[in-house]
């Protein structure tokens, strides 16, 4: 398959690069590179450097390089800044994402898989999460998610797009090669794991939820499993028929804070530098996917499912890479604990 990924210098874009290189695609990277790193995207990839929402680039790009599917990952994703500055959110998740729409309407490119993401739920009934539980986002980073789901059902139904949206828990680890590189970082095995390297302690937000240790519970997938839902997805959108298949991608397990924190010390041998907050707004107690319909639909298990294995990647990358420059690895803010989307 000839795939473009848009977000392909993004932290889950580039490593699912690496996977659809391994599987002997061809990949081209659209990236404007606004939270992107250039060199995250691997040498068997071109990067095109633009924005998704470039309708004239993105139609010749696609006729050019002869696409057969399209993996949209490229998004703006911070919760706090789309509660600060919505408009943003909205031009470039939503405007831009049906510009993307129409440049694969205009040269005729059917296929696409996008990342979405547990944000759609907001704040949830029942847990396990179900696809089919309401969609009622707390915030605009949500909603501008759901907004483009709406927008590829309907371009599947009037236009013949065959799509997947894929609802992401929290995503962590790292490839042998690549990781984690937000600025600022908001999730909690990062800004852990920077705590240890000298960065401000970690802030457990909320101690007094109504789980059994009383830290928030989050569902945490490893980002090599989603990088393998991801090349079954852009498989499936060959032989589906026109309209929006959502899947959630998860673990299909709970894991709290100090579980979180627990496994840490297991891998890094003491414990995390840290100090105890109360709650934030709009953090739900627990968050946790059924992940039935991946496993029916696109035949996906996470194969790497425990803590220790995401903690371990991530750990043994920074530890690899502080080594490899000689330098004390930069600390990140640890300002937030709990995992936004
Ligand atoms: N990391 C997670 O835990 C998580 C969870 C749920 C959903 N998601 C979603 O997964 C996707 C990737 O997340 P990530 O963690 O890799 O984020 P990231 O910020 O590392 O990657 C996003 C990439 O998109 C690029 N980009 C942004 N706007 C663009 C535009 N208009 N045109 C072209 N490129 C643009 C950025 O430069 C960046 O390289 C996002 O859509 C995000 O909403 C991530």
């Amino acid at each position: 398959m000839r795939i473009l990924v848009t977000g392909g210098a993004g932290y889950i874009g580039a490593i699912t690069i690496e996977r659809l290189l391994r599987a002997e695609h061809q990949v081209i990277a659209l990236d404007s590179l606004v939270t992107g790193h250039r060199e995250s995207v691997a040498d068997g990839a071109e990067l095109v450097v633009g924005s998704f929402g470039d309708g004239p680039l993105v139609t010749n790009l696609l006729r050019d390089r002869g696409i057969d599917a399209v993996l949209h990952c490229g998004a703006r994703s911070l919760v706090g800044e789309s509660v600060t500055d919505p408009a943003l959110y909205y031009r470039e998740n939503v405007i831009g994402g049906v510009g993307l729409l129409d440049a694969m309407r205009t040269a005729g490119v059917h296929r696409l898989v996008f990342s979405s993401t547990a944000a759609v739920y907001g704040v949830p009934n029942e847990t396990p999460i179900r696809e089919d539980a309401a969609n009622v986002p707390i915030n605009p980073y949500g909603a501008t998610k759901l907004a483009f789901e709406e927008a590829m059902r309907w371009y599947g139904a009037a236009y013949g797009l065959c799509a997947f949206s894929l609802r992401y828990f929290n995503v962590a680890g790292a490839s042998p090669s690549r990781g984690e590189r937000h600025d600022p970082e908001t999730h909690l095995i990062p800004n852990l794991l920077a705590a240890y390297r000298g960065g401000p302690p970690l802030t457990v937000f909320g101690t007094d939820y109504p789980t059994p240790d009383g830290t928030a519970v989050r569902d945490y997938i490893h980002v090599l499993d989603l990088a393998e839902a991801h090349l079954a997805a852009l498989q499936a959108t060959a032989t589906m028929e026109p309209g929006l298949e959502v899947c959630n991608l998860g673990s299909g397990s709970g894991f709290s804070v100090k579980d979180v924190m627990r496994a840490a010390e297991s891998v890094v041998g003491s414990p995390v530098p840290h100090s105890l907050g109360s709650r934030r707004a709009g953090d739900p107690p627990i968050l946790v996917a059924s992940n039935e319909r991946a496993a029916e639909r696109l035949g996906w298990r996470p194969a790497l499912g425990s803590l220790e294995e995401m903690i371990g990647s991530a750990w043994d990358l920074v530890r690899g890479s502080t080594a490899e420059s000689g330098t004390s690895a930069a600390a990140l803010p640890s300002e937030h604990a709990l995992p936004e989307h």
